[in-house]
């Protein structure tokens, strides 16, 4: 660390590598006016320089080799924006062995192998931040970690994964099938070829994970979190969901419940009223309720080069602050991998539930559906049928209930799918 000057290398010059790239350069008088200290963008690496890009990279070292810049002893803060697992990993964790801060955007690395990078850093006195890894622009971790530090946080309420927001907002305006509208979203640059992560609730379970380890001050380990993505939707669906004044977002849920966390990412019926439903397209929002400061909502670009690069350009900065009060108190706190987070089982959650059946049109049905469900102590609050959508010479149905257990739900719905007069490709969504 030179005086009030920070040296800067990154790995990975794709989408989002670009954007901080051209932000270091584009930006560097007005980070050194705010900061006064000099971002240095000192060196690249990337494997394919043929790819066309327009950015002036002749004050930056170029190179395809990542150990040019993980042993320069020069670099104070390594941004890691290649992806995935491996390399990224070997990168990340001799960048910090060798004493250099890291910022990444890769949540699936911060969710899954988080621990093992927080204590090398922690060993070797470095940082590891990652604004970027959840909700692109929006500045939600130093929001929760800075903003909010004075309240226990209770709820949290996110869109974290604007592919699938984009999707279900086309089958709403534009009366889709999820197939149609995934094609779509990956003609227009919304979906990647394979949209495995991100309509499967993956991607937004890794993106809960890191927000709960900060809410909660505890470690959450992302294989515990009940995730549900959102190909089960159908146009029926979404054709009930508005009749009943409801808007289908697939929603990440923190609750501080029964003296534990109930984390889960799954598809939700928000009422059309809630800011919630309004979120639409490729946007992120994340609804923050802490003791002291009530509700809070952040909004905007969950994803995108300059979004994203923005966030990550803030991380170097909160680094920079931390290199240069190298001897003070303060210090940018991360993740504390201590202790590990109380997880209530999602057994022991209670919901509101809509259930959408196709049956048979008979006598009876609708008897013997709401029997099962009072044996479980499951109340039903609505019913819907719409003969218009009539499949196969069976009708839809949709019942919302009250609050009622998940573990309930569950047995009940096992031996509802029995009757043979009801098909077995039914619905449960949770109600928000
Ligand atoms: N895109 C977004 O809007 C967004 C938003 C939030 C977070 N993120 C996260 O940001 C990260 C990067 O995403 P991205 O969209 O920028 O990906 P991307 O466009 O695929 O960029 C990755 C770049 O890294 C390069 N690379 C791969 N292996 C390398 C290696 N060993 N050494 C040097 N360079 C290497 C790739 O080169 P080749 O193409 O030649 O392989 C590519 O140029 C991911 O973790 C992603 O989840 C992205």
């Amino acid at each position: 660390m030179r005086n009030q000057q920070v040296n800067v290398g990154i790995i990975g010059l794709g989408t989002v590598g670009t954007g901080v790239a051209r932000v270091l350069l584009q930006q560097r008088e007005l980070l050194e006016t705010r900061t006064q200290v000099l971002f240095n963008l000192k060196a690249i690496s990337e494997l394919d320089w043929e790819k066309e890009r327009d950015i002036d990279l002749s004050t930056v070292k170029c190179t395809t080799n990542a150990d040019e810049l993980l042993n320069d002893p020069d670099i104070d803060v390594i941004v890691e924006t290649i992806g995935g697992f491996e390399p990224a990993f070997s990168f990340v964790s001799k960048a910090l062995k060798n004493r250099k801060h890291v910022v990444t955007a890769n949540k699936a690395l911060i969710a899954t192998r988080g621990r093992e990078l927080f204590e090398i850093a922690q060993e070797n006195d470095v940082k590891i931040l990652f604004e970027a890894s959840v909700g692109g622009g929006i500045p939600i971790i130093q929001g929760l970690r800075e903003g909010l530090i004075a309240n226990n946080i209770e709820r949290i309420y996110g869109i974290l994964n604007g592919t699938s927001n984009y999707i279900l907002t086309k089958m709403h305006k534009e009366n889709l099938e999820f197939s149609e509208a995934l094609k779509g979203a990956q003609e227009n640059g919304f979906a990647e070829a394979d949209p495995t992560l991100d309509i499967s609730g993956g991607d937004a379970a890794h993106k809960l994970t890191i927000l709960s380890s900060i809410a909660s001050n505890s470690f959450v380990s992302f294989e515990s979190l009940y995730v549900e993505g959102i190909t089960g939707i159908t146009k029926v669906d979404i054709n009930f969901a508005k009749s009943l004044g409801y808007t289908i977002k697939l929603l990440a849920v923190y609750r501080v419940f029964n003296g534990g966390l109930d984390l889960r990412v799954h598809p939700t019926l928000v009422e059309n009223k809630h800011l919630l439903a309004a979120v639409s397209n490729e946007m992120n929002a994340i609804l923050v309720k802490g003791d002291f400061v009530g509700n809070t909502m952040f909004y905007g670009p969950g994803a995108g080069e300059r979004p994203t690069a923005s966030a990550i350009v803030s991380d170097i900065v909160a680094l920079a602050y931390d290199l240069l009060l190298k001897d003070e108190k303060y210090r940018t706190p991360t993740i504390k991998t201590t202790t590990d987070a109380k997880l209530i089982p999602i057994d022991e959650i209670t919901n509101r539930f809509y259930l959408r059946f196709f049956t048979r049109d008979i006598p009876g049905v609708l008897t013997k559906i709401s029997g099962v469900l009072a044996e479980y102590g499951i109340s039903i609050s609505s019913m819907v049928q719409l003969e218009t959508h009539e499949k196969d010479n069976y009708i839809p149905i949709v019942l919302l209930t009250h609050e009622a257990l998940e573990k309930s739900m569950k047995q009940a719905l096992e031996k509802i799918i029995k009757f043979e007069f009801v098909k077995d490709d039914y619905l449960r969504l949770r109600i928000f």
